[in-house]
């Protein structure tokens, strides 16, 4: 197997079993090192200095963009709006396209899998126009059911807003048909791209999404950078979400002129900083390569889950096939409270997220409380895997409980 710890400080100065990648990733060197370069080297305010140095900013925040649109596989860099994570980018749209367009008796439809970002938008737009939200229910195993999806979508969904892969189950959704069906009824569909983006390639196109939202974060950019791609007819019909600096053409005493996109959505200082180092972030995973990076995670995936089904009192959610996990494991343990384990793990330098991951309707439905949730990522290892393993096997023992 090949080993990309070396290539991030963090992991390479410990000897930490890192397991929290779905939380947020690790940043490895060149990432760093972009950021760093921009403001040792090209630090003015992007889009404003009309001197060379502003205008070096600007270029290398719009090269970001740039990138981005070719990650994305979207037509055009104005389709590409930098927030600071998926989460402000979903509320854009909420606010945005969702308090202007939707009306009682318009439905809006949600996975149920869901995270807390994904829903509570919805709601505060269901709640303000008189619209219904409604909920498309997943099996036990995390997969969703064609006759399902049929009877969810009707004429009233006008928006549908579908996760990509769950943060619990790691769970591929079939967004491709939901969106299908969504737009056969005239709706527009919003796609949470933040645990997919990191695992796998998007094409907005192909997909045919009308909104995609993803953070930088989770594919090892800083925090504090994330992305709004939009259907450039979608986004030129919306009003700003926040307004300020830098999104106006002209302003006058009572009235402004917003600026064409992508700018009108990016009130204020933009991360310059965050955008080209998403850049570098992109650049250092598409030079590994999506099979390569896939190979790596199935293979400690299958390896942990392997392990783990043989463990008693352990109990695995979501999928028994691991390839259809996306290096996400949620677990529980018999009498063992998932903070616990976290705890015991944490005692042993090994970092897993425990509790209900921001998705409490998914957990409920589950008919589970919380889980503990190992995640993993290229940059883990085999030796990772085997440390965790032992950890797991004796956390009833410790405990108290016998095998
Ligand atoms: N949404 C992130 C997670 O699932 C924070 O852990």
């Amino acid at each position: 197997m090949r080993q990309f710890k070396e290539d991030f400080p963090l992991l390479r100065q410990s000897d930490l079993v890192y397991l929290d990648s779905a939380a947020t990733a690790q940043r490895p060197d060149a990432v760093l090192a972009a950021e760093r370069e921009f403001y040792e080297k090209y630090n003015a305010n992007p889009l404003r200095g009309l001197y060379e140095l502003g205008m070096e900013a600007t270029d290398r925040y719009e090269a970001a963009r740039d990138c981005v649109r070719d990650f994305l596989h979207a037509e055009d860099s104005a389709e590409i709006i930098f927030t600071r994570n998926t989460t402000e980018s979903i509320n854009l749209v909420a606010y945005s396209y969702g308090l202007t367009h939707l009306k009682t008796g318009d439905e809006i439809l949600v996975t149920i899998d869901s995270h807390h970002s994904n829903l509570l938008p919805w709601q505060m737009v269901a709640r303000q126009t008189g619209a219904t939200l409604r909920y498309l229910d997943c099996e036990q195993d995390g997969a969703y059911e064609v006759k399902d999806m049929m009877a969810a979508v009707t004429p009233q969904t006008k928006l549908a807003a579908v996760t990509h892969v769950s943060n619990v189950t790691g769970r591929l959704d079939p967004i491709e048909a939901i969106i299908r069906l969504v737009h056969e009824q005239g709706g527009v569909v919003l796609v949470d791209a933040a645990q997919s983006a990191p695992h796998m390639p998007i094409d907005v196109q192909e997909l045919d999404a009308d909104f995609l939202a993803f953070s930088g974060h989770k594919l090892m950019a800083p925090m504090g950078i994330g992305v709004l791609y939009g259907k450039k007819a979608l986004l030129e019909d919306m009003p700003p979400f926040l307004s300020g600096g830098e999104m106006i053409d002209s302003v006058s005493r009572f009235d402004a002129v917003y600026a064409p996109l992508p700018h009108k959505f990016e009130a204020g200082t933009v991360n310059g900083g965050g955008a080209v180092a998403l850049q570098a972030a992109i650049e250092y995973m598409e030079g590994i390569g999506w099979r390569e990076i896939n190979k790596q995670e199935e293979l400690l995936t299958e390896m942990a889950m392997g392990e783990m089904k043989r463990i008693p009192g352990v109990h695995l959610i979501g999928s028994t096939d691991p390839k259809k996990h996306h290096g996400i494991i949620s677990f529980t343990i018999d009498d063992v409270h998932p903070h616990d384990i976290a705890s015991i793990l944490d005692a042993d330098k090994i970092a897993v997220r425990a509790g209900h991951h921001c998705a409490q309707p998914l957990l409920q439905h589950l008919g589970v409380m919380s889980t503990a949730r190992a995640s993993i990522a290229f940059y883990n290892t085999e030796k990772d895997i085997d440390r965790f393993i032992k950890s797991v096997k004796e956390i009833r023992r410790r405990m108290g409980y016998g095998e």
